[in-house]
């Protein structure tokens, strides 16, 4: 069976915390590294030290501009 290129996947933005994506989704950094996966938490607060994803530094931090 052929993979769909593109599928539903569904984007939660935690307040104060990471994007969560929830689907099976490929992500590829600038250097063209994959990361695939059906649960992925994107940092939105700049901090982790494990970019894209989020390392849990957001927590203690003040509340995001945008929440
Ligand atoms: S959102 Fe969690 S470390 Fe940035």
């Amino acid at each position: 069976m052929e993979e769909t290129k593109y599928s539903s996947v569904e984007v939660h933005i935690r307040k104060n915390g990471p994007a969560v994506i929830m689907g099976k989704v490929h992500v590829y950094d600038s250097d063209g590294n994959s990361i695939n996966t059906e649960r992925l938490s994107l940092c939105r607060c700049g901090l982790s030290s494990e970019m894209p994803q989020c390392d849990g530094s957001h927590k203690g931090q003040p509340p995001f501009e945008n929440g």
